[in-house]
């Protein structure tokens, strides 16, 4: 269990490693299944997100993170979810007023994600704690970004003016968000997680004032409300290497650095009393296999085999990537030395 020994900065004989987004369309077994089924179809069916869940154990990966998508509490929340090809997630009733925040119906965990929660079981009586196995769930900023933008977003226009014209709307809907997401992990833990991640993808779009006058008290919240619980958590956003002391503040036992920053560089801002995840460009796993190697280097150079790193992208994998090329990852990571074998 190298994955969870390096979350609590021990040192492990090699370095962990897994990747976001690990199973996915890059794979010719998920590519097959989603041939046959949606994305939600998959999300919904324990036995085949299980399967899905499984898959990248083939690759050596030191964990696993469970097939769902961060979206999926917007279903029950009353906002409809579908997945368009070449789209991405498209919201059909986005938020768009102070009115549409108090429309939002309550959501009950065991009963509106109860699929979720099925998955986790299958999964764990399949690894049998070979493996652990990562839960997870989008922050409140970036779920109120797809939730007023209706998808995907370049700017953020909609969510930022709503944050600035409905401030009074804003805190509530984001204290909604916390307390779902708060519910959600938990139970996702008392299903057999044995880590959770928490994915504020987006929020380095704001600036840090910004941040933390409207993202960071609910982020704590969540992290915070999770603590009791003994299990590790991972703290990932992007493009926030302008203001890791307020991510670190947020909380987290592990944070999850982009590669828009050194990993070193990272370390020494956050301090030595969290562990790093990261930090590798997704798009190096296209590049030339010396310049991969190069690049995965340098990364293993700068956490000069510390306690406490766990290898990752700096975000998913790209679908256009090769699987030999993740294996490669794996394997040199895991042939590195460490610093207590020195
Ligand atoms: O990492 C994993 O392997 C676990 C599964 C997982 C998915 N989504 C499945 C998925 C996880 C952890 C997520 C998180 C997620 N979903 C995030 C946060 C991480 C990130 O990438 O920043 C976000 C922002 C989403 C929302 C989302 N889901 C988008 C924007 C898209 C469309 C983009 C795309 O790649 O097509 C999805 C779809 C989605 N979720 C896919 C997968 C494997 C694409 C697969 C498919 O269509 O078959």
């Amino acid at each position: 269990m190298s994955f969870i020994s390096a979350c609590w900065r021990q040192l492990t004989e090699v370095t962990p490693v897994w990747f976001m987004r690990q199973a996915g369309r890059y794979m010719p077994e998920y590519r097959a299944l989603r041939e046959r089924y949606s994305l939600l179809e998959m999300i919904r069916t324990p036995e085949l997100a299980a399967q899905v869940t499984l898959m990248p154990r083939r690759l050596g990966v030191d964990a696993l993170i469970l097939f769902a998508d961060i979206l999926l509490p917007l279903v029950p929340l009353g906002l409809d979810l579908e997945f368009v090809p070449g789209r991405g997630p498209v919201l059909a009733h986005p938020i768009r007023t102070p009115q549409d925040v108090r429309d939002l119906r309550p959501v009950t965990v065991e009963e509106d994600l109860g699929f979720v929660l099925e998955t986790v079981r299958l999964v764990r009586g399949e690894v049998d704690g070979r493996v652990p196995l990562i839960g997870f769930a989008g922050a409140p900023f970036t779920l109120a970004s797809y939730m007023i933008e209706g998808g995907s977003s370049r700017h953020y226009l909609r969510t930022k003016r709503f944050m600035y014209e409905y401030p009074d709307a804003w805190h509530t809907l984001m204290a909604t968000l916390a307390q779902v997401t708060l519910d959600y992990l938990r139970a996702q833990v008392q299903a057999g997680a044995q880590a959770v991640q928490l994915f504020d993808s987006w929020v380095g779009a704001l600036s840090p004032h910004d941040y933390r006058l409207y993202v960071l008290p609910y982020t704590r919240l969540i992290m915070e409300g999770l603590a009791d619980l003994g299990v590790p958590r991972i703290h990932f956003a992007t493009g926030t290497a302008g203001m890791l002391p307020l991510i670190k503040q947020a909380g987290g036992d592990v944070i999850s650095v982009d590669w828009r920053i050194d990993l070193d560089r990272a370390w020494e801002i956050l301090g030595d009393d969290v562990a790093v995840q990261g930090n590798l460009d997704p798009v190096a796993l296209l590049a030339p296999r010396d310049v991969l190697a190069r690049q995965v280097q340098t990364i293993l150079n700068q956490a000069a085999g510390r306690a406490g790193h766990i290898f990752n992208l700096g975000h998913g994998v790209l679908p256009e990537t090769d699987v030999g090329s993740v294996e490669f990852v794996v394997e040199m990571v895991h042939s590195a030395r460490s610093r207590g074998e020195e």
